[in-house]
């Protein structure tokens, strides 16, 4: 099995590429400005299904070979999509069936994209005979270098709760609890008499008088993930089959999105891609883009990824669609390859005349290749010619995160204690706060081996069974740093009894016995000068430390942050939401404490890679400086990009970017 599409050389530079919306003749400027921008691998035919299978079970592909030819005489390598993500009008009106419902029991009409049920046999049957006719006809041309099934699973439509999902939510309930009985005690049914006496009562969490039970949208929110990853499988497998050698993709949406659980899913694919697009009305975007690369490396288990789709400037699903500044797409490249992407592509190519995505940017605006987007596309196109040696390094981290699809899904159902806690942006904050300190994280799903690491931050690591992982790796001299809303309950939803926080207790050394979430705006002050929102608890340090207690608020006197020192390790816990510098400043304790070095901080960011050149193991430091002066870093080395040597430390200029291949002093 290929993991990497290794026919591309070098790094990937590129981007979705929609020929079918243009006549012919644009396709010839295509290849030739593609060559200009140093392209070398671009995504085809992702939305091409209704002009790819024109009546059912005919196929025209006459447009696709010249496509295909066209681009591999100009050199240019093709990601191939099975075009299943948008199905076409034929399809949906013959078989309306293939549609999906909403909880409400609204059936979504055809006339956007994604316009499938998870669980529907005939959307299966006829993406999979799609995707075989694909792999049939160009399993031997020369331009193939990977496949790109679907595109964003799950993005518009991730749960279905039609009549055929709830037959398959059953098959899958069986599977999982086996006997009524255990579904029943998993779901705690005696609660508001919803015991299940046969499994055809058993429904999707469809629009009901008030809350669903949790173990019911625990388990929806999994058999969803899971049903649209068999339905990945069904096209990989055919692909597998009839081209063992090309590497199968599909590309995640990974920090923003809930409706996938990609631990599971990254374990399917042959490589990693993502897509990622900053917030053009976050002044943090270049933290959020840093975010998400750092969880995809964590997806591909360390190896490097491609980042899928970007954008070269504005997109056009924001409330404002903001024009990037000169120099950021540069910089969005670089801050991904920094953090282990070994190729960067973009949506799209040419920007679309036509339909609902005319006014996002594209590698090829509307205005032309004489434009400042086209020139910076050209300009890294020709960096990453020379950067070809990054190909396969790594990035090592000796600080992680865990990160939990199953606990955002918890954590995302009503009737917790406070509606102000958000996962996502939880975990966001305490990465914020690291990567400010200039440490470089990986990202670790529950119970991975923690050995390797000095370091682990336990963000609301909210259903758990049992602590154990943990408790060995502090016992091995790790350092543990746990925050509120972790350990709360098993991965069934039942809370673990005696005391918050559950599972986590004894290894913490305290014991909760009652939450007390703030009113919203209320901030409350501790007695080390830092100060807390959205979240105080009535812990008892039993054992634990006490490093901080309020002074204010609902509980002044108790215990806010302690830390329990066992065999050779530490455990902290964050009983209460810390804002701002307290949180930087714990951060940075727990850092130094566990001899992690902080890198510079501020606006540049700093990453090394790892590798090997000519059987040589070789480091590179790839710097991007985010603000507007000029920062000197020490380091010695060649400068990649200007191919000069830097005996003293190299200036990254204010907005721009350095690689350095680093020499031993
Ligand atoms: C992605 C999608 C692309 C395009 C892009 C626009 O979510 O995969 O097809 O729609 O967004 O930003």
């Amino acid at each position: 099995m290929t993991t990497w599409p290794t026919r591309v050389r070098g790094l990937a530079w590129g981007a979705d590429y929609n020929p079918e919306q243009w006549p012919e003749d644009v396709w010839s400027e295509d290849v030739e400005l593609m060559r200009r921008a140093g392209v070398n691998l671009v995504s085809v035919a992702i939305f091409s299904w209704a002009l790819l299978e024109v009546e059912e079970g005919r196929y025209e592909f006459g447009w696709l070979d010249r496509v295909l030819d066209r681009l591999h005489e100009g050199g240019i390598w093709v990601d191939l999509a099975t075009a299943t993500a948008a199905p076409p009008p034929w399809l949906t009106t013959a078989y309306p069936e293939v549609l999906p419902e909403t909880a409400d029991g609204v059936r979504l009409s055809h006339g956007s994209r994604q316009s499938y049920c998870p669980s529907s046999p005939v959307y299966r049957a006829k993406a999979v005979a799609l995707a075989r006719a694909l792999a049939e006809r160009y399993r031997e041309h020369p331009a193939l270098a990977a496949w790109h099934v679907n595109n964003e699973y799950g993005c518009h439509v991730s749960r279905c709760y039609c009549d055929r999902c709830a037959v398959a939510f059953r098959a899958w309930l069986r599977a999982r609890h086996g006997t009524l009985d255990a579904l029943n005690d998993a779901w705690g049914t005696a609660f508001w008499s919803q015991h299940y006496t046969s499994w055809e009562q058993i429904l999707p969490p469809r629009a009901t008088p008030t809350s669903h039970n949790p173990g019911q949208l625990l388990d929806f929110d999994r058999f969803s993930s899971d049903a649209l990853l068999e339905l990945f499988k069904a096209e990989r497998d055919v692909l597998r089959e009839l081209t063992p050698d090309v590497p199968v993709t599909t590309n995640f949406m990974a920090a923003g999105f809930s409706g996938l659980d990609y631990w599971k899913w990254a374990a399917e694919v042959d490589f990693v891609s993502n897509d990622h697009y900053t917030r053009g009305e976050d002044d943090e975007r270049h933290i959020d883009l840093a975010y998400s690369a750092d969880l995809v490396r964590g997806l591909a288990g360390g190896r490097p990824w491609l980042l899928m789709e970007h954008s070269t400037s504005a997109v056009n699903w924001q409330p404002r669609n903001i024009a990037k500044l000169p120099g950021e797409l540069r910089r969005n490249s670089y801050a991904h390859l920094a953090r282990g992407a070994d190729g960067t592509l973009f949506f799209q190519w040419r920007q679309s005349r036509a339909g609902s995505e005319r006014y996002h940017s594209a590698m090829v605006p509307h205005a032309g290749p004489d434009t400042k987007v086209y020139r910076e596309v050209e300009q890294v196109g020709a960096e990453y010619g020379r950067l070809a040696e990054l190909v396969g390094s790594t990035v090592a981290a000796e600080v992680a995160v865990v990160f939990d699809w199953e606990s955002w899904w918890a954590l995302s159902q009503p009737n917790h204690p406070t509606g102000d806690f958000a996962y996502p942006a939880h975990v966001f904050a305490h990465y914020r706060a690291l990567w400010r300190a200039g440490v470089t994280v990986d990202f670790v799903p529950p119970g991975a081996d923690l050995s390797r690491y000095r370091l682990v931050v336990v963000p609301a690591l909210y259903a758990v069974d049992d602590a154990t992982p943990y408790e060995e790796y502090v016992a091995g001299g790790g350092h543990l740093l746990v925050t509120y809303l972790s350990g709360v309950t098993d991965t069934r939803g039942h809370v673990h009894l005696g005391g918050y926080p559950g599972a986590f207790r004894e290894l913490l050394g305290v014991r909760t016995e009652e939450f007390h979430p703030l009113r919203a705006d209320q901030v409350v002050a501790l007695d080390d000068g830092s100060t807390a929102a959205v979240w105080t608890e009535h812990l008892h340090a039993d054992g634990a430390k006490v490093l901080a207690s309020y002074t204010d608020g609902p509980l002044p006197g108790v215990p806010a942050v302690t830390r329990n020192e066992r065999g050779d390790g530490v455990a902290w816990y964050v009983a209460c939401g810390l804002v701002g510098d307290g949180l930087a400043r714990l951060l940075r304790t727990a850092v130094e404490q566990a001899g992690v070095p902080l890198g510079p901080g501020g606006d540049v960011e700093v990453v090394r890679r790892r590798g090997e050149v000519a059987g040589s193991a070789v480091s590179w430091l790839v710097a991007v400086n985010h603000g507007s002066r000029d920062a000197k870093l020490p380091v010695t080395g060649v400068e990649l990009l200007s191919g000069a040597r830097v005996p003293g430390g190299v200036v990254v200029p204010a907005g721009g970017v350095v690689v350095i291949r680093e020499e031993e002093v």
